[in-house]
């Protein structure tokens, strides 16, 4: 198909404005969806100092582009004025003098100060304040975390980290599988589980609070529900949870717990589930010694409550399809007994 040839010196049709004004629509709506800066996974609201430098840069970074945009903006609208006024000839005038700062003067200011700001960071994410306190070892399972605490042997927990408050942390990671990314917008940036590698990080988180992370390396179907609880718990209370995690499961309190526990020991569950204090030792999946009181279940999938719970122990691939966990025959008079013992386990 040809387009029909227009005249030449004729204006051409008022596509500019139509462009300048999608251009402010789209900056307006950028601005606006940055403007909620809260929320549990928010960089924009950091709360250690490895996410503090993080977000200054951000904002470093978010600031130039802004006033670069405002500026081609600007040229844009010159251009489109100035066309409208004058004939313009094709290869008219020497524009190397323009290129060479447009191109190559402007950007070397721009990038040069914020790659100094970016080695600046590297070195001050190497520097927490104050030397680690306590080691946490991070495990990345397709597609869960395994969470242990070398210094309290017996501590093994999943999908949820507690830490101390105002204290630095030492997180070491490593991957059972494929490669993972252990990212706490609100903490620290991401650092990535390497295979046949133990990586490291650093968390400090400045107030107690709740922090949710997110596996931030595609690492297969169930990438987006591989989520992770950071807690920061007051000194005091974090030596109790500790102490608590790392002691064997209660014993039952009643029949139903009783009867639970005998199905859960006899059953497959304990092939691949460890439950300390009675005879389930499976690694295959996540220890269950407190899964009772953990704030989901498959990891982020659904929320940890009875309903879930049963859904889950049926038949998990109707929640979280693909993973490991094949669907379990528990006869229905089982099922409850069992659900009242798992749900007895904090
Ligand atoms: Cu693990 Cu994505």
């Amino acid at each position: 198909m040809r387009w029909p040839a227009r005249r030449r010196g004729t204006p051409p049709p008022p596509r500019g404005a139509a462009a300048l004004a999608l251009a402010s629509l789209a900056s307006a709506a950028t601005v606006l969806a940055g403007c909620s800066t809260g929320g549990p996974q928010s960089t924009l609201d950091s709360v250690g100092f490895g996410a503090r430098r993080a977000e200054g840069l951000f904002w470093l970074m978010f600031w130039i582009s802004m006033a670069v945009f405002v500026e081609v903006l600007a040229f844009l609208g010159w251009a489109l004025l100035r066309r409208r006024r004058h004939t313009v000839r094709a290869g008219g005038g020497d524009a190397t003098g323009f290129v060479v700062v447009l191109g190559v003067a402007i950007p070397a200011v721009i990038l040069l100060p914020v790659y100094g700001r970016n080695l600046a960071d590297l070195d001050a994410l190497a520097r927490p304040p104050g030397a680690p306190a306590t080691t946490v070892e991070l495990i990345g399972h397709q597609w869960w975390w395994e969470v242990r605490y070398p210094e309290r042997p017996g501590a093994v927990t999943a999908n949820e980290m507690h830490i101390p408050a105002g204290r630095t942390v030492r997180v070491l990671l490593r991957t059972a599988d494929v490669q993972h990314s252990f990212w706490v917008p609100q903490l620290m940036p991401k650092t990535d589980l390497i295979a046949g590698k133990v990586n490291q990080t650093l968390l400090h988180a400045d107030r107690p609070g709740t922090y949710r992370a997110q596996c931030a390396e595609y690492c297969g179907k169930q990438h987006a529900f591989m989520a992770l609880v950071v807690t920061a718990d007051p000194v005091d209370r974090f030596e109790a949870w500790l102490a608590r995690a790392a002691a064997p499961a209660p014993a039952p309190t009643s029949q139903a717990e009783q009867r639970g526990r005998a199905v859960f020991e006899g059953g497959a569950c304990a092939s691949c589930h460890t439950v300390r204090g009675t005879t389930a030792h499976g690694t295959v999946g996540p220890d269950l010694t407190t899964i009772g009181s953990r704030w989901s279940i498959g990891a982020g999938a659904v929320p940890n409550d009875r309903g879930h719970l049963g859904g889950w122990v049926a038949n998990s691939q109707t929640v979280k399809p693909g993973n490991y966990m094949p669907p379990q025959p528990v006869p229905a008079s089982d099922l409850p007994d069992l659900l009242t013992y798992l749900q007895s386990l904090r």
